[in-house]
């Protein structure tokens, strides 16, 4: 399997941090993964990618972060074909807000309106449950391991 990349959106950085924690869960199991901001990646690269891994969180009332809400707009004036794209998704929300974790279901929906296809279930990291953002972003690359 060739390099799978972790693209990551964020507003103050914790979603860098999950990137950073999925990488090394993947890696560590002899997968290769790299961590790319998403406003520094190319979407056409998307369609010939086989895997990414999509990791965003929610800003405003339900609103893509800074990094992501370039991606989201590049993806959707240029609308490669991504008939052939594997992703998995993670977002990060606060879930005292009504949008909770609105952003990483646009991003999902935009990338399967494209024809790319979704491998295990979403995960999700609550602000508001006091959760490590670590803890929880390591058992959902467990789950990704197991669905490559
Ligand atoms: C001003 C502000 C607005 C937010 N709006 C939402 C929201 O609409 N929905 C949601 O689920 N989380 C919302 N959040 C929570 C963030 O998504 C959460 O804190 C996340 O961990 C931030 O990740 P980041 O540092 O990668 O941007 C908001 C946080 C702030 C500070």
């Amino acid at each position: 399997m060739s390099t799978i990349n972790i693209l990551y959106g964020t507003e103050s950085g914790n979603a860098e941090l999950v990137a950073d924690d999925v990488a090394e869960t993947l890696n560590t199991a002899g997968v290769k993964a790299e961590v790319v901001a998403m406003d520094l990646y190319d979407v056409s690269e998307l369609s010939e990618a086989g895997t990414v891994v999509v990791i965003t969180s929610t800003y405003g009332e339900g609103e893509l972060p800074e990094t992501t809400a370039p991606f989201q707009e590049a993806l959707l004036a240029e609308r490669p074909d991504l008939s052939g794209l594997r992703f998995a998704a993670f977002g990060l929300g606060d879930s005292t807000y009504e949008t909770y974790n609105n952003g990483i279901a646009v991003v999902s929906s935009d990338l399967i309106g494209l024809g790319a296809r979704q491998i295990g279930e979403t995960g999700r990291h609550d602000a508001a449950s006091g959760e490590s953002l670590t803890d929880v972003a390591v058992v959902w690359a467990a789950k990704v391991l197991d669905a490559l």
